[in-house]
């Protein structure tokens, strides 16, 4: 594959970025020209963030998976689509080329037609970072089935809460997965999660590590036997279903500030033409690079940069099964240079935690191959951008800072690898038909340069979230109600002397813990469940390796066990209601809340007393009782 639109230079970004602002239309028209459609669209764009409704390609008819697959068949049929590594470095490692990945996505189509998933149905998914989970993505895409990736962090409880929000009826799990030297049983804590969803009418089961599990009968199949039935019956085809444009490809769920976490949609084509555009723009994916994102894809990163953006680029995607620090905290290096990966994508907290190492687990590693290298899901902060340039990059490698969401599809402001000027810790420049704008608390815009504000985007994108499944006004109060025309991130950010941005972090209450989104609504409700607890206020603090940890005061009535029992039910509480990754780092036990006359926790204070800032509380002359907060700073953790 070629890609014509591939921006070659700072200049040639410049004037592809101002015809992307003067004329949208034209430019993703041009873009869109460039895929496979069983019918071309009649209008690019129609849009409003009032209501907010967005639509990109109109009347368009595609299926994605001819995009990523059947596409690629005639010049690219033998070459590697995925590259598996699995957790254990003595198992054999899978290659599938494009050829095969087709006939097993194909095969497992048909699996799930014979089971009775139809287009427009919700499927859930809940597996390890196996080859399986990508093809059933693409299986699911290939019928019109809308695919809900769970990630395998999340409780039963967090999987039962989602699947009812989808109204999923079709679930694909794995018996267990692998992690370092873990064994996570995910069959049974999908079992634990259906007693509440009785509407759930087949789980699909993928062998892994033939951990014992229960198989209920009319309900539980192996995905192997259904395979073999597949096989048996003859026709191997499967047509790609015919979509609209618009039709819905599927929902992720993200924690926003308040409630439940909330189904993120996105449609066939603007996220497809998006994810391509800035896979092939940002990274500079060269034809036969091995692309190596090592997010999961249960999140929106492996979404668009495992899966859609480069597979539909026709790029070999590597998926790797287990974790940066194990068998030892070398991994990530050796599956570098066991595979000479060329593009190397990957999120501070690991960059962080493998710098605690020092440079031992360097040692004896080439990293030759390594020409670009990214980073995502928090800001970086200058330290780890410069132990990353000089130890993984030396110093020859571009390193791309990627800001954008699980609600925007694709990276919005990032830099373009060795093509735009990288500074550390900013994401500098906005893509092409992105237009960020920085706002004041009043929604008035912030003009001109060395200036702060929240970030907003005054203009839709093809990738922009659609809405937010079963709720389109929750869509429209949590992202395009706040300021007027705009959508707005929940990210703050800074405008340098040259126009560069750098995103400096939640403005909402929205925590990001190891580049993992978590409402602090979600967690304080978690606590709360718990039958000692009366209240509790959570925060987040700056934590070396985390980015930020989970700070919780809580306000304790029950008088079994001591403290730290006492602090292990409540995170064995949290763990089980939203799950592991939320729990809390320090628990606090405290008398009372600052609040103001009016009942509302201030935050603010317990922000800084949770960073550590004791001195500089500002005004709490307002809060009902100020003596609390002298009794919560004596007992700061
Ligand atoms: C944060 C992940 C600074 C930001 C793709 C955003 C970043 C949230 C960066 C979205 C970055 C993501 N620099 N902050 N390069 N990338 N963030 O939905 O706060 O899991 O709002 O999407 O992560 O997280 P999400």
């Amino acid at each position: 594959m070629s890609y014509p639109y591939q921006i070659k230079s700072f200049e040639e970004y410049k004037s592809v970025y101002n015809k992307s602002v003067m004329d949208p239309e034209g430019f993703w028209g041009d873009i869109a020209g460039h895929f496979y459609w069983r019918k071309r669209w009649d209008k690019v764009l129609n849009w409003n963030f009032k209501d907010p409704k967005v639509e990109w390609f109109i009347g368009g008819r595609l299926n994605i998976t001819e995009n990523c697959l059947d596409r690629h068949l005639g010049s690219l049929g033998n070459k590697p689509a995925i590259i598996w590594e699995p957790n254990d470095p003595e198992e054999h490692h899978r290659i599938l080329t494009y050829r095969e990945l087709h006939t097993k996505v194909v095969q497992f189509a048909n699996v799930l037609k014979n089971n009775g998933v139809q287009k427009g149905d919700r499927v859930c998914l809940y597996m390890g970072m196996v080859p399986e989970l990508a093809i059933a993505v693409l299986a699911c895409a290939r019928i019109g089935a809308i695919h809900s990736v769970i990630f395998g962090g999340f409780s039963a409880q967090s999987i039962a809460d989602r699947l009812m929000d989808a109204q999923a009826e079709y679930v694909i799990t794995c018996d267990g997965a692998y992690r370092g030297n873990k064994e996570i049983p995910l069959k049974s804590v999908i079992d634990d999660a259906l007693v509440q969803c009785r509407f759930v009418k087949r789980v699909i089961v993928l062998t892994r590590t033939r951990t014992p599990v229960s198989m209920i009968k009319g309900r539980d199949v192996w995905w192997e036997d259904e395979i073999r039935k597949v096989e048996t019956m003859g026709n191997p085809d499967c047509p790609a279903e015919e979509m609209d444009s618009e039709d819905p490809l599927f929902i992720l769920y993200t924690s926003g500030s308040t409630g439940k976490p909330k189904g993120v949609v996105h449609t066939c084509a603007g996220y497809m033409v998006y994810t391509n555009y800035t896979f092939v723009n940002t990274f500079q994916y060269q034809p036969g690079d091995i692309h190596f994102c090592t997010a999961d894809i249960g999140w929106i990163t492996g979404h668009s940069y495992i899966v859609y953006g480069p597979l539909s680029a026709g790029a070999t995607t590597l998926l790797f099964e287990g974790i940066p620090t194990w068998p030892d905290a070398g991994r990530f290096w050796e599956v570098v240079d066991k595979y000479k990966v060329n593009v190397l994508y990957t999120a501070p907290t690991a960059i962080r935690s493998l710098m605690g190492f020092g440079l031992g687990p360097l040692q004896g590693k080439q990293l030759s191959s390594l020409k670009v290298l990214g980073t995502v899901g928090e800001p970086i902060n200058e330290e780890a951008w410069h132990w990353y340039n000089e130890n993984i990059g030396k110093g020859r490698c571009p390193i791309v800072d990627t800001w954008w969401q699980t609600e925007t599809g694709g990276v919005l402001i990032s830099n373009m690898a060795g093509v735009t000027p990288a500074k550390p810790s900013y994401a500098t420049l906005p893509m092409p038909g992105v237009q960020p704008v920085l706002v004041d608390e009043n929604g008035k815009e912030i003009t001109g340069n060395n200036v702060s504000g929240n970030l907003c985007i005054r203009f839709p994108w093809p990738s922009i979230i659609r809405t937010t499944y079963g709720d389109h006004e929750r869509c429209r109060t949590n992202y395009f109600s706040a300021y007027e025309n705009m959508y707005f991130t929940g990210d703050g950010c800074y405008r340098d002397e040259e126009g560069y941005y750098r995103i400096t972090g939640r403005v909402d209450d929205v925590l990001n813990v190891s580049g993992h989104r978590i409402g602090t609504a979600e967690v304080e409700n978690a606590i709360n469940m718990h039958a000692g607890v009366v209240e509790s206020a959570v925060v987040g603090y700056p934590h070396d390796i985390k980015g930020q940890g989970i700070y919780c005061f809580v306000i304790f009535q029950g008088s079994h066990g001591d403290e730290n029992l006492n602090r292990q039910d409540i995170t064995q509480t949290v763990s089980r209601i939203i799950g592991p990754i939320a729990k809390p780092d320090k628990i606090q036990f405290v008398p009372g809340l600052p609040k103001t006359r009016s009942g509302k926790i201030m935050r603010r204070i317990l922000r800084k007393i949770a960073e550590g800032e004791m001195e500089n509380l500002g005004d709490t002359s307002t809060l009902l009782d100020p003596a609390v907060v002298d009794e919560i700073k004596k007992g700061k953790l």
